[in-house]
């Protein structure tokens, strides 16, 4: 039975072929589409070639059928590594045809510019929007609140301008809001504390001013929170305290807000990333920080926090910048040394005294960037230097470091290398000509300066380095 039910089954398929094949793609989807991509003038590598009248526009690349074969997603991204990866041109207003969208992810194209995309308000079903680095411009529209239906808006990276509008706060299905790396202006509209599914609030790298309002109270599911790089003044609001213990991101450097670290910030346990960096914080770091203990990525640099700095439970630390406040913290934090994986540790003028040759890290071998600068660090980097494959930048600076250069391994990834007001004796490496920007003023060398493009100020006040940028050498 189930044999003859199979066969009538399969003839049915043989002999209606056709019918299968124009049903494949309806035609106000494949015109919607072509619409789409004669808006675009330049494909350089060919993302949408595929696209082709009369074929299956479920097979296009980028291009998700779901029910009766109605494309319901249209996603195409750019690869940020590779220059030709790109699609100019405007997005048609005409792609309002393909009416069961759910989600348009239009990601990394760059080059796709023109006004907020008016098209979405026509797209009843649409779910998900993420038109990201892109050059969209102009003013988001002050109905953007239509699209109650959406669970996730980005126009992150893109170049709009003005205010967020207030009716944001009627797309109360949002677990995602990112708007960040744009031009905007004016404050936070209190109403987005309507948005209580929040999971992912970003408006990084905007002009964005006024106080971070004190309405967290009302997000119990928010993981990451991203208002660095803007003008935000005043306190960290009170209520940020009842995103512990779920929030994961709190990244609010880059502004211009005051106050001291609150107690509270010690409860937040899940806490992974934090970043307080170049604002006005002023106080101690609280002791309550020692419960930080899944804290990967702590940046407090460029604040005026005071001494003691407290002791942290963690089992290892990825990132750690304590760098331009007012610590002396003596020694390089033994929760630092004993990290089983680091990529950067900057602790510039954090009144560091050590011997450089006798401090042995854990693990060395990740390391991206080290900066030490401005401490009273003695002894010689050649040992760490010589443990590291991936080093970046080495910068120290103003410390009383004393060895001999030509001893010093410059691996090539290398970019910036600042050595400049130590005790460091000895000849230049060849090797120093791979670098970015070098900086060995105000040390003890001498010999002939090897080939390079730095400036004189990048040799200066050594005992006696000579050739090009510098008077040549007396034969
Ligand atoms: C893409 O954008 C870049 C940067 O703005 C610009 O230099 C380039 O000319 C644009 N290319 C096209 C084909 O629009
Ligand atoms: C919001 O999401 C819920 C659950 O997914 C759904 O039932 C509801 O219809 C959505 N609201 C709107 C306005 O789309
Ligand atoms: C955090 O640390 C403080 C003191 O260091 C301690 O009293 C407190 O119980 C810890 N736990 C939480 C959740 O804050
Ligand atoms: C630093 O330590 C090394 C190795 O232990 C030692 O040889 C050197 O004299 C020390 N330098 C100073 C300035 O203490
Ligand atoms: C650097 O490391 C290599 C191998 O790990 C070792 O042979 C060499 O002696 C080291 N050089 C210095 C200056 O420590
Ligand atoms: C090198 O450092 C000195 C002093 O630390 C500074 O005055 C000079 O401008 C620097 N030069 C370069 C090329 O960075």
């Amino acid at each position: 039975m189930k044999k003859l039910f199979t066969l009538f089954f399969l003839s049915i398929l043989i002999l209606h072929p056709l019918k299968l094949t124009s049903a494949a793609c309806h035609p106000d989807d494949e015109s919607g589409l072509l619409a789409f991509k004669s808006g675009i003038t330049h494909d350089p590598s060919g993302m949408l070639s595929l696209w082709k009248s009369g074929t299956d526009c479920c097979t296009w690349a980028g291009i998700t059928c779901l029910f009766d074969n109605r494309v319901t997603a249209i996603s195409l991204g750019g690869q940020p590594d590779k220059p030709n990866s790109f699609l100019a041109g405007t997005i048609s207003p005409s792609l309002v045809k393909v009416q069961n969208l759910d989600g348009i992810y239009l990601q990394n194209l760059r080059n796709i510019t023109g006004k907020f995309p008016d098209l979405l308000f026509g797209l009843p079903k649409l779910q998900f929007i993420y038109i990201e680095n892109n050059k969209l411009s102009g003013q988001i529209p002050s109905n953007i609140g239509k699209l109650t239906q959406l669970g996730a808006l980005s126009f992150a990276g893109n170049q709009f301008t003005g205010p967020i509008p207030s009716s944001i706060s009627e797309l109360t299905n949002l677990t995602q809001l990112k708007l960040g790396n744009n031009f905007l202006t004016g404050t936070i509209p209190v109403g987005i504390s309507k948005l209580k599914s929040l999971t992912f609030l970003s408006l990084q790298h905007n002009q964005l001013s006024g106080s971070i309002p004190d309405f967290f109270s009302s997000f119990t599911n928010l993981r990451i929170l991203e208002l660095s790089h803007n003008k935000f003044s005043g306190k960290i609001p009170v209520s940020i305290s009842s995103l512990a213990p779920k929030l994961a991101y709190l990244e609010l450097g880059h502004n211009s807000l005051s106050g001291q670290i609150p107690d509270f910030l010690g409860s937040f346990t899940s806490l992974d990333t934090l970043d307080l960096s170049w604002n006005k914080f002023t106080g101690k770091v609280p002791k309550t920080f020692g419960n930080l203990t899944k804290i990967f990525n702590l940046d407090l640099s460029h604040n005026s926090f005071i001494d003691p700095f407290p002791t942290m439970n963690v089992k290892g630390i990825e990132s750690l910048d304590l760098s331009y406040n007012q610590f002396h913290l003596k020694q390089i934090p033994s929760w630092v040394t004993s990290s089983p994986i680091i990529f950067s540790l900057k602790l510039a003028k954090c009144g560091i005294k050590l011997n450089l040759s006798e401090w042995k890290p854990k693990q060395t071998y990740f390391y991206d960037y080290i900066d030490l600068s401005e401490n009273e660090i003695s002894g010689s980097p050649v040992w760490l230097l010589n443990k590291t494959e991936y080093l970046v930048g080495f910068w120290a600076s103003r410390n009383k470091l004393k060895f001999d250069m030509g001893s010093l391994k410059i691996v090539n990834t290398l970019k910036d290398l600042d050595l400049s007001r130590n005790l460091i004796y000895g000849k230049i490496p060849k090797t120093v000509s791979g670098l970015k920007s070098l900086n060995v003023s105000y040390n003890h060398l001498c010999g002939q300066i090897p080939e390079t493009k730095f400036p004189a100020t990048a040799f200066v006040g050594n005992d006696c380095l000579c050739g090009s940028p510098l008077p040549p050498c007396k034969i």
